[in-house]
């Protein structure tokens, strides 16, 4: 690779603050701080200098040296410096520097001989931040900003690169986990069973490996208002359900245990199930039992309904894709959770007939579904509060609403199963719904009774 000689250098992130008096440092950085003692006095003033700067080691010892320190500080800087790696940005100008992101950075320059190969980690990305162009990666608790002149060295790492090609950048890229030498990461058994998309979902929605905002920071609130508590209803002709009555349901119902002990996944059915089964499911597990208006500490208005939601947000929706219902015409209708009614929806009948047999294919072909239960996100109700976890919160939401719906069935004498797989843009289609802004994160098949259990 060819271009200007690349330097290697330390600096400190633009945000880190150096508290330095009496020989002890702290150097605070948005995910934590460190603390040194016995730095001299020397030192310490070319760490307050350090943020948001670059230099050479050998110039910073210089500069030491230049401004009266003496050879016995020059060592001590050194060593402080060694000690400093994990929160040290290390660039090579003028093509890349990498800054830590998260706690225990470790970067430890590797010992690479000019034959060996190095490839870059197939979990490492590249996109456009406030900082520039970054590579990323959830192997890495650094991220690491590439300059124009590091593009040819990108492009060659579309495949392995030999270390004489560009020695400095490539040990800085294994340092901060980005590539690897050799065969490493396809020999980690560990790794090799992460999708590229799963552990990057997997490292950024839990915190400590990165750097990014993450929890209830209402990141929305000054520019966008918060999405309703409930879903206003499509336009359709309207099928009223059956409202149970839940002291009755409490009498009918077998004890907690045995509900519990007894739910199992059914995929064959000994009959469709009646529109007032699936009222009475719909009411028991998902209807909205009260609206609440904005208080402190929740700046929007929630619901309760009778599974849990992150946040009292509840963004999750219903939507019926009915191939036999007793009562109920086959077709693809909205739950109104609040008005506990469908409504129906001008669905073409080849994306219905699709749904279905997605559905089907879901259970390995052995269920014939009469009733798919797709469940969708209104992601905004949730990302509007959280960042970072709010897709995370949402496939929890999924999960409890599943067993819910589990349990009900199993109460009623239906057969439940979860599906864990959907086609999200037929589903969009099917519903008419905007990919992005509300779309499927769940599926589930609710027949009338499990076969076997009589009529
Ligand atoms: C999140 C989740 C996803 C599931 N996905 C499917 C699926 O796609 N197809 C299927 O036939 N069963 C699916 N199931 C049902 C499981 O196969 C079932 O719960 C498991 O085999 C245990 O059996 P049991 O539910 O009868 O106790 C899923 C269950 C859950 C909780």
């Amino acid at each position: 690779m060819t271009g200007p000689a690349p330097m290697p250098m330390v600096g400190l992130r633009e945000d880190a603050v150096v508290d330095a008096a009496d020989g002890v440092v702290t150097i605070t950085q948005p995910f934590g701080a460190v603390t040194l003692r016995g730095v001299p006095r020397a030192v310490e003033s070319l760490l307050r200098e350090l943020p948001g700067t670059l230099a050479g080691e050998d110039d910073l010892a210089e500069r030491l040296l230049a401004a009266g320190g003496t050879s016995q500080e020059a060592a001590v800087l050194y060593l402080t410096l060694s000690r400093l790696h994990p929160v040290l940005v290390h660039a090579v100008e003028p093509l890349l520097r990498v800054a830590p992101i998260a706690r225990d950075a470790g970067f430890r320059l590797p010992a690479l001989t000019p034959q060996d190969t190095v490839s870059l980690s197939r979990f490492a990305f590249v996109r456009r931040s406030e900082q520039g162009l970054v590579l990323e990666s959830p192997m890495s608790r650094h991220r690491v900003t590439l300059t124009e002149d590091a593009m040819p060295l990108l492009a060659a790492l579309a495949r392995p690169v030999l270390v004489k090609e560009a020695p400095e950048a490539l040990a800085h890229l294994v340092a901060a986990g980005m590539a690897f030498a050799g065969d490493a990461e396809e020999r980690d058994p560990a790794l090799r069973a992460w999708d590229f998309h799963d552990l990057l979902f997997h490292s950024r929605s839990r915190s400590g490996r990165h750097d990014q905002p993450f929890g209830a920071t209402f990141r929305f609130a000054d520019e966008l208002p918060p999405e309703p508590a409930v879903k206003r209803p499509p336009e359709g002709a309207a099928v009223e359900l059956y409202a149970p009555s839940l002291e009755e349901a409490a009498v009918a119902d077998p004890p907690f245990t045995t509900v519990l002990e007894s739910r199992r996944s059914v995929r064959e059915y000994a009959a469709p199930p009646t529109l007032r089964q699936l009222g009475e499911l719909l009411y028991r597990a998902a209807r909205v039992k009260d609206v609440h208006g904005p208080v402190p500490g929740r700046p929007y208005e929630a619901s309760s309904r009778p599974y849990p939601g992150g946040g009292a947000a509840y963004e999750l929706e219903l939507y019926l894709t009915v191939a036999r219902c007793e009562g109920l015409d086959g077709g693809v209708y909205y739950y109104d959770p609040l008005g506990h009614r469908l409504v129906t929806l001008p669905a073409r009948p080849e994306d219905t007939r699709a749904m279905l047999a997605v559905a089907r294919l879901a259970t390995g072909g052995l269920a014939d579904p009469d009733v798919l239960i797709t469940v969708t996100s209104r992601f905004r109700r949730v990302s509007w509060k959280y960042s970072g976890l709010a897709y995370a919160a949402t496939l929890k939401n999924v999960g409890v609403l599943y067993q819910t719906f589990y349990l009900v069935a199993t109460a009623m004498g239906m057969a439940p199963c979860a599906l864990g797989s959907g086609d999200a843009d037929l589903a969009a289609r099917a519903f008419g719904l905007d990919w992005a802004t509300e779309s499927s994160v769940g599926d589930f098949l609710i027949g009338g009774a499990p076969a076997g259990s009589g009529p």
